[in-house]
């Protein structure tokens, strides 16, 4: 068959044309082939990584955005989100807890909050490398100019996460605003890797208006983009967005997708996202089993935990007041059933060496 054709080229080669990326992801639902790449990505994720399973400490510490992203909870036109911020002593103190836990890594996510002044969040960055040294930082605060970049990977930020979204400008332009820019966005990423940072993209599966194209186009700009991490999640509709009666993207297809990036990029940081735990009750799982080796569990303080509500039915919103130990015990729980094992580790990028 054509499509298994494919799947032994990209393994090889690491590239498809894109008339041959087409091909493939047009005939994700055909017998046997989700199945292939499956086997292939959960070799290759083994060879890199083995059984573990590295985890993030995530603090959603601002959900205060000035962009209107048709597709976001928090996009700043929505009157009905409580907005917070967190204090840096919060902010620390979430990172203590999580130390404790056996977290070597924290992820800062938040809107793009004009209200935390660059030189705060390299204040806050300083303070959280200086009370854990062998910590990474990872910074996911949106699009900045490269000085300002510069600035947090002096004061010590180890990593980036900024989504691309989609690699197609129309689509792109669908999904945002006229104020936010696909050049834009891109020129963040190619900064981001050139001033030396650890750097990831990504997109949601089935965004609406999403087609096979497209999707071949996010896996030519990720080969080329060579990012150390990428984050991808279906899409799930949030009821006070443009987007809230669109409907959610498909969970099969971004487990085919984790697998084909597994394939793509051998030894990439690749998540089991939040957003994939929300529309499956084991996507956590399936999403390793798949070729995820990443998961992000959720560090930021209960009190504000619902508000961070980026689409419907967030998974770590839904069990009220979790806490951040129990949430870990059951991650860990989950992930011996199926053979992997979460470890105290940075959870840096295994390079390939060839
Ligand atoms: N569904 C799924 N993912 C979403 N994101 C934002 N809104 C949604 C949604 N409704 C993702 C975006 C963003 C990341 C932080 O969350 O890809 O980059």
């Amino acid at each position: 068959m054509q499509e298994e054709i494919l799947l032994e080229k990209l393994e090889r080669e690491k590239i498809l044309s894109r008339s041959q990326f087409i091909t493939l992801l047009q005939g994700w639902q055909k017998e046997g082939i989700a199945q292939k790449v499956f086997e292939k990505a959960g070799r290759l994720r083994e060879r890199y990584y083995g059984k573990d399973v590295y985890i993030r400490g995530l603090i959603e510490f601002t959900n205060h955005c000035k962009n209107d992203c048709y597709y976001c909870g928090i996009r700043a036109s929505n009157g009905k989100v409580r907005r917070y911020r967190l204090t840096k002593e919060e902010i620390l103190s979430c990172c203590r807890r999580g130390y404790e836990l056996g977290y070597r890594t924290f992820v800062l996510q938040g809107g793009e909050d004009a209200g935390y002044k660059p030189d705060e969040i390299a204040g806050l960055v300083e303070a959280i490398k200086k009370a854990h040294p062998g910590c990474a930082v990872t910074l996911s605060v949106g699009e900045h100019p490269r000085a300002v970049y510069q600035r947090w990977f002096d004061a010590g930020a180890d990593r980036y996460l900024l989504r691309h979204e989609t690699a197609d400008d129309m689509h792109y332009r669908s999904l945002h605003p006229s104020s936010c820019s696909p050049e834009n966005r891109k020129r963040c990423l190619y900064d981001l890797k050139e001033i030396g940072y650890q750097t990831g993209c990504g997109f949601m599966v089935g965004s609406p208006g999403q087609t096979a194209e497209h999707l071949a186009q996010d896996l030519l700009f990720i080969e080329k983009l060579q990012p150390d991490m990428v984050g991808i999640g279906p899409f799930i509709p949030q009821r006070d967005t443009p987007f809230g009666e669109e409907p959610a993207g498909r969970f099969e297809l971004t487990l085919f997708l984790l697998g084909i990036l597994r394939i793509l990029l051998p030894d990439v940081l690749l998540p089991a996202t939040t957003a994939l735990g929300t529309i499956h009750p084991e996507g956590l799982e399936l999403g390793m089993l798949s070729g995820a080796n990443v998961c992000m569990p959720n560090l930021t303080p209960d009190g504000v935990r619902g508000e961070y509500a980026l689409y419907e039915g967030k998974a770590s919103e839904k069990r009220g007041n979790a806490d951040a130990a129990e949430d870990l015990q059951r991650l860990k729980e989950r992930m011996e059933k199926i053979g992997y094992h979460v470890t105290v580790d940075r959870g840096d990028r295994r390079r390939r060496c060839s």
